[in-house]
């Protein structure tokens, strides 16, 4: 029997895709309809203290090999927000609640709201690339991501997510700065900063001029993310970026992920693609005589780690 179900820090999952933050996840019923579709378990948009218009438009652009993207963190903040998670929690598949925030304390206390709300897990978004402030601008110190997991962990019993910029020289010291904080996990990558111009108007599309770039361009960067935190942590890993097929994901799986997110291919195919990636992972298990999606995870690295 070639099982395709897996466990990621006590969460049951019935195959490894999860949906990434931030595709179709504004509602209660969109998150209910992905789970429906296949997804293995779904996370949140990145919710703040507070509602949050977000930049103004372009907001993105399609490129030929990914979306540059710099929405702002739009959201109606974790109290109103919470009435969609309470849907979502209808679709039977694990529920991940994804917070930002601007101080370890702010990152905390919503932690703590949403492990309220009822979700499995909170993933901790520290790496959003552009919005001042949030995201990547605190999450690019091994000495600021131990501390923020450390104080989240502190007032959460549910597992502890940590999402992590690709847009660092060592990634690797991000993912034990997280171990060491606590985090259960990380999750890997957020989207690399990334600028698109118009030749005519002479200046950047975005309305942010800078943006988070997403999509097939960005696997070989998440793959490699995948490997080298694989060889510096043991807690699990979440891999995500790029992710369209079941051989993308076999790809992270054998970097060292345990399960794997997916959003652009969401966002350019439709809720189908994860039932697409899955059946993709099964036939590439059957024919090559994996039982365990666990069997495969590391499996590129020369110590087999
Ligand atoms: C946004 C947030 C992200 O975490 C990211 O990777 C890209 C964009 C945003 O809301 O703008």
């Amino acid at each position: 029997m070639t099982d395709l179900s897996v466990e990621v820090c006590g969460l049951k999952l019935r195959n490894p895709t999860m949906l990434a933050s931030g595709v179709l996840d504004e509602t209660g019923k969109s998150m209910v309809e992905v789970a429906k579709s296949g997804a293995g378990a779904i996370v949140t948009k990145s919710v703040g203290s507070t509602p949050r218009e977000g930049h103004g438009t372009p907001s993105v652009v399609e490129l030929e090999n990914g979306l540059l993207n710099a929405m702002g963190l739009p959201n109606p903040g974790i109290d109103l927000y919470s009435e969609e998670i309470e849907i979502a929690l209808t679709a039977g598949v694990p529920v991940i609640g994804s917070v930002f925030g601007g101080t370890e304390d702010e990152i905390a206390s919503l932690a703590a709201k949403m492990e309220g709300t009822g979700v499995h897990a909170v993933e901790l978004n520290l790496s959003c690339p552009h919005a001042r402030g949030y995201g990547a601008e605190i999450g690019s110190t091994p000495e600021l991501v131990e501390s923020i997991c450390r104080k989240a962990k502190s007032r959460t019993s549910i597992p502890i997510f940590a999402k992590l910029t690709p847009n660092t020289p060592s990634i690797g010291d991000l993912a034990l700065a997280a171990e060491r904080g606590g985090a259960d996990a990380v999750v890997a990558i957020n989207t690399l900063k990334g600028m698109a111009i118009s030749p005519e108007a002479r200046m950047p599309i975005l309305a942010n001029k800078v943006g988070g770039l997403s999509g097939p361009a960005i696997k070989p960067v998440g793959v490699r993310c995948v490997f080298e935190i694989h060889e510096a942590v043991d807690i699990p890993v979440i891999g995500v970026g790029g992710i369209a097929s079941g051989r993308d994901a076999v790809e992270y799986i054998m970097a060292g992920a345990s399960a794997v997110q997916i959003g652009t291919a969401v966002w350019m195919h439709g809720p189908g693609i994860f039932s697409k990636v899955s059946g993709e992972v099964l036939k590439f298990m059957k024919e090559n005589s994996y039982s365990k999606v666990k069997d495969m995870v590391g499996v590129a690295h020369a110590d087999g780690r």
